[in-house]
């Protein structure tokens, strides 16, 4: 997979400092997991909330807001990110357009 720069995964979706009037600690908030598949990309900028699953080769545009899941071999964008366009083969678009995520050499996926 390929994660852009500041790219933010929220953990907790009701974030509060504080529960009946103290701190919160470690037993009073629980992680909630995102899963990123194989071969996903997620654009610059993006923010991805949690609980969500980005399917196998899936891209999330530059600075989109991720609020649910996201079909495998989609391109989704925006704010809320919606799918822009569906079907899509590893590196490249319907258009045939060759992604340039050069970095995406030598990663996990
Ligand atoms: C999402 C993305 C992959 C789409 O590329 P594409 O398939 O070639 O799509 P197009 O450029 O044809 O755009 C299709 C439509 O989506 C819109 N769109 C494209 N990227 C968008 C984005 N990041 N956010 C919102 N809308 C976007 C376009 O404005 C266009 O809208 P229109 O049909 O109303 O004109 C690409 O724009 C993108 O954001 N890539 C991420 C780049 C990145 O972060 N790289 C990291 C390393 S530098």
């Amino acid at each position: 997979m390929f994660v852009g720069h500041n790219v933010s995964f929220i953990n907790d979706k009701y974030p509060r400092a504080t529960i009946d009037g103290r701190l919160k600690n470690d037993d009073d908030w629980e992680v909630i997991p995102t899963l990123v598949q194989k071969g996903a990309s997620i654009g610059t900028g993006s923010t991805i909330l949690c609980g969500i699953t980005i399917g196998e080769n899936a891209v999330v545009g530059a600075g989109s807001v991720v609020t649910k899941d996201v079909p495998p071999n989609t391109i989704v964008a925006g704010v809320p990110a919606k799918i822009i366009k569906e079907n899509i083969t590893k590196g490249e678009t319907n258009n045939n357009i060759a992604f340039d995520f050069s970095m995406e050499t030598g990663s996990l996926a």
